[in-house]
């Protein structure tokens, strides 16, 4: 069979750990895709830089935007970030232009996820994106494949890395916010800007994500409600330990009798419960459908392996011709959703 040709764009943590993975397995993944997966062209902002990673058979483009039109590329990845910008301008050629696309950016997403997805649709192409939400955890495929069946009626959960990693190493080492913050960037877990971790905006990108699939809904990111952890000091964990809880920053989205409820914030949680007993970077998502009952996933969900892992599954779903939507239905049939926090009771 001939091979599957990506085109890479962004060589940061995820990036540069999704041409490690083909590297190294690249006999089991043709193996398993049916076909050989190879990497034709890579692209990133300083050529010059070291990466701790063997380039020297792909061609280069300084623009992701050119790498996206090549002609021996079939399927362009999209690992450099951003909502706006040179992301989505590369994504939007890529699918104009007739390639399936495989994307880990969750802000392009839950903000602009029905317009691209819709484009995917229109020109019979795919759009996938399991690495977007809870890093290694396979959360999209559970919701869109595994629970097609059923009607979801809540999904909720932790679901950033960096978060999860502060507070409780803050709580576990007695080391300040300072110092734990610079070892979750070390671990590859923090965005290329940061305060969208810690101001619970890259957890609501996710839960946008989540609640478009479970619900039908448009990605709503706009209307997340949303409290970050930067006011959560050391004496409030120690205040909540003393009293049998941890503090976790949980998302939750549910359609109530007023509308779609989509909250992020700081809850306290009982420390012995599963999501009590969650350390580092771990993700826990939390769905429940009308048929199957309650689903818990956890797993590792940031950094380099467990996120370039998805990626790849998402490649090797396209190799195998899995063709299904982005978010579980047709993009042009996703509704707007009533925003629970302004409709009348
Ligand atoms: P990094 O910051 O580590 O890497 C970003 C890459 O994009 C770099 O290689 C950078 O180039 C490249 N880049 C930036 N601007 C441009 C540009 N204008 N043109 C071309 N290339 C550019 O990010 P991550 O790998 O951590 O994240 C990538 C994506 O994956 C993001 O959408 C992120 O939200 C998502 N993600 C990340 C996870 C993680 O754990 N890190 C987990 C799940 C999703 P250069 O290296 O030359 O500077
Ligand atoms: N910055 C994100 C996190 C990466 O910490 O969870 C994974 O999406």
């Amino acid at each position: 069979a001939s091979p599957l040709r990506l085109g890479i764009a962004g060589l940061g943590t995820v990036g540069t750990g999704t041409v490690k993975i083909i590297q190294k397995h690249a006999e089991l993944l043709g193996l398993r895709a049916g076909r050989p997966i190879t990497i034709t062209a890579v692209s990133a902002r300083d050529r010059m830089k070291n990466r701790d990673v063997d380039l020297s058979s792909y061609a280069w483009e300084d623009d992701a935007r050119a790498l996206a039109l090549r002609e021996d590329v079939d399927i362009f990845v999209e690992l450099i970030g951003g909502e706006e910008g040179i992301a989505r301008e590369a994504v939007l050629a890529a699918l104009k232009s007739g390639k399936d696309v495989v994307t880990a950016n969750k802000a392009l997403l839950a903000i602009h996820g029905q317009e691209l997805a819709g484009l995917a649709e229109t020109n019979g192409r795919v759009l996938r994106f399991e690495a977007a939400v809870a890093g290694g955890i396979p959360v999209i495929k559970a919701m869109t494949e595994s629970m097609a069946g059923n009607e979801i009626r809540r999904v909720m959960g932790v679901m950033n890395g960096t978060c999860n990693y502060i507070l409780t190493r803050m709580e576990s080492a007695g080391l300040p916010y300072e110092t734990v913050f610079e070892e979750a960037r070390q671990l590859g877990y923090l965005e290329a800007d940061p305060t969208l971790d810690v101001g619970g905006i890259d957890a609501s990108h996710k839960l946008a994500i989540l609640a478009a699939i479970a619900f039908g809904t448009r990605p709503s990111f706009d209307a997340v409600e949303i409290e970050g952890i930067e006011r959560v000091s050391i004496d409030d964990i120690r205040r909540a330990a003393d009293m049998g809880y941890r503090i976790k920053l949980l998302g939750v989205a549910q359609m109530t009798g007023r509308g779609l409820e989509q909250r992020m914030s700081p809850c306290l949680v009982p420390a012995d419960s599963p999501l009590g007993q969650l350390q580092g970077g771990t993700n826990m998502v939390v769905i429940e459908g009308d048929s199957v009952g309650q689903i818990v996933l956890r797993g590792a969900g940031a950094g380099e392996g467990p996120t370039a892992s998805a990626v790849i599954s998402d490649v090797v779903e396209i190799a195998r011709g899995v063709r299904i939507p982005s978010f579980g239905q047709p993009a042009a049939r996703l509704s707007v959703p009533q925003p629970a926090r302004t409709a009348v009771p």
